[in-house]
């Protein structure tokens, strides 16, 4: 981000990088910079996040934040600067090579589709199947149940998702990422009032909380 408009991390992000056991940092970015044409909407970004904690990028419109999370997506690419994950240096052609490493973004339109249930969408593209090639429909709603549960949720994971509220079906899109053995799960723009108990159990007066007022 330009320099005159931070975007940094917090120190709170600073001391869990400390505390990180093996000392790489799950997530690490290094001078990451990109312009467009008449602007330089990240300039030298660099920031490190470890393994289960959670953050939040704040900052100004422009500031460079949506850059930075298409960066991380693979939807862009910088000009300069890394990316690393677990240590290793990464560079994303495309969105699906980001998830292929591990990084999940979940944008403010979801992407789940309305008609299918719960645990069709968690597992949307790679249901689980049995020796016989067919669905193995109990597996799948068993771990849907178990991925919603790490978000705090405990839905009917057959009921199709568009009878669930927006809340619950943000819900839904998280443990979806998370299921995918996300490493990085970038979440842009969460709604104020976050409806996860993990995200929301943070102190809200923490700069790191989604909820903070
Ligand atoms: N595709 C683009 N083409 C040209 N300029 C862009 C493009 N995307 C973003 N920008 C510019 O880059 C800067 C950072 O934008 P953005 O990352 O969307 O900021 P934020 O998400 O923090 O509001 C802004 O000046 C914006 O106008
Ligand atoms: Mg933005």
């Amino acid at each position: 981000m330009l320099a005159h408009n931070p975007v940094s991390p917090s120190s709170a992000a600073a001391e869990a990088v400390r505390d990180n056991h093996d000392g790489a940092p799950e997530l690490q970015l290094d001078s990451v910079t990109k312009s467009y044409p008449g602007v330089q909407a990240l300039k030298g970004v660099s920031f490190s996040v470890s393994r289960g904690s959670i953050h939040a990028l704040a900052g100004q419109n422009g500031a460079g934040k949506s850059t930075l999370v298409k960066i991380l997506s693979g939807a862009e690419s910088p000009d300069g600067g890394t990316i690393r994950l677990g240590g290793e240096l990464q560079r994303f052609r495309d969105p699906m090579d980001a998830q292929r490493a591990g990084i999940h973004t979940i944008y403010q339109e979801l992407s789940l589709v309305p008609s299918l249930s719960v645990a069709e969408n968690i597992f949307l593209g790679q249901l689980p199947r049995r020796a016989g090639a067919s669905v193995d429909w109990q597996r799948m709603q068993a771990e849907a149940r178990t991925a919603l549960d790490r978000v705090g949720f405990d839905l009917d994971v057959r009921r199709p998702v568009a009878s669930y509220s927006t809340a619950e079906q943000q819900a839904v899109e998280l443990a979806k990422a998370l299921h995918k053995d996300a490493r990085s799960c970038s979440w842009m723009n969460p709604p104020p009032r976050c409806p996860c108990p993990m995200l929301s159990g943070c102190s809200p007066s923490s700069a790191l909380c989604p909820n903070k007022a």
